[in-house]
């Protein structure tokens, strides 16, 4: 997204991590919007190509049940239900999801308004597939603490969890929004029972390329004692 794009959303996440809510301003960005006085950088209205590249790179059949993270307005939730899985995507600012159900009407995707720092209890430990693609990078201090360990909560035992995010060296400065995750972080998202099956940098699409982190991980199933 050009920096020219981001310039409101940067303001609007400024005053509202400064008055302690780190997550309203996405409403406010998703309504403003709406209306035509601003647009959503992260808005590209097709699959994340890095998603898809996971999908074909899989080497083996989809299905099961899917939870899409910060789903913005469902290009990615609408092709993981392509691609078979029941597919459940949520996001913190209602209208996103109320235009992501716009965008496509008789989806078999579950559009839900909820906060990954507060998920429905029947979701924790229910999806066989989290797919969180640059939601953790938004937030910051305990809210992105917070936001990486409950992707994991909601993964099933034996469950995967597949992680796209910017990518920084430690030495790096974070910057301005979006923030950048660091290795360690990423590693983060292993609590617990999980193991990393796959973590790299990669560099995208675009124009100049981003370097992004990819990340598989998955739940082990912990035998209980007979
Ligand atoms: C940078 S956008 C990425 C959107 C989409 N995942 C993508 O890859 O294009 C981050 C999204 O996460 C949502 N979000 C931020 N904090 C959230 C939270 N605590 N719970 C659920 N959604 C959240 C925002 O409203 C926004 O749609």
């Amino acid at each position: 997204m050009a920096d020219e794009k981001r310039a409101f959303a940067r303001r609007l996440a400024a005053e509202s991590i400064a008055a302690g809510e780190p997550t309203a301003w996405f409403e406010t960005l998703y309504a403003a919007a709406e209306a035509g006085d601003a647009v959503v950088p992260w808005a590209d209205l097709e699959p994340n190509p890095l998603l898809v590249r996971w999908a074909a790179a899989a080497g083996r059949a989809h299905g099961g049940a899917a939870l899409v993270v910060g789903c913005g307005l469902g290009d990615d939730a609408e092709f993981l239900a392509g691609l078979g899985y029941r597919t459940v995507a949520f996001d913190v600012a209602p209208t996103a999801v109320a235009g992501a159900r716009r965008r496509f009407p008789g989806s078999a995707v579950e559009y839900v308004a909820a906060d990954l720092l507060d998920p429905p209890a029947g979701w924790l430990g229910a999806f066989d597939l989290v797919f969180e693609s640059y939601t953790v990078q938004v937030l910051q201090g305990a809210a992105r603490a917070a936001a990486i360990a409950n992707c994991g909560a909601l993964v099933a035992p034996g469950g995967e969890l597949l992680v796209l995010a910017r990518a920084r060296e430690d030495a790096d400065e974070p910057g301005a929004m979006p923030w950048p995750l660091t290795r360690a972080e990423m590693e983060a998202f292993a609590t617990g029972d999980f193991q990393v099956v796959h973590l790299e940098a990669v560099h995208d699409h675009e124009e100049p390329p981003v370097r992004r982190w990819t990340a598989t991980l998955r739940r082990r199933v912990v035998e209980s004692a007979a």
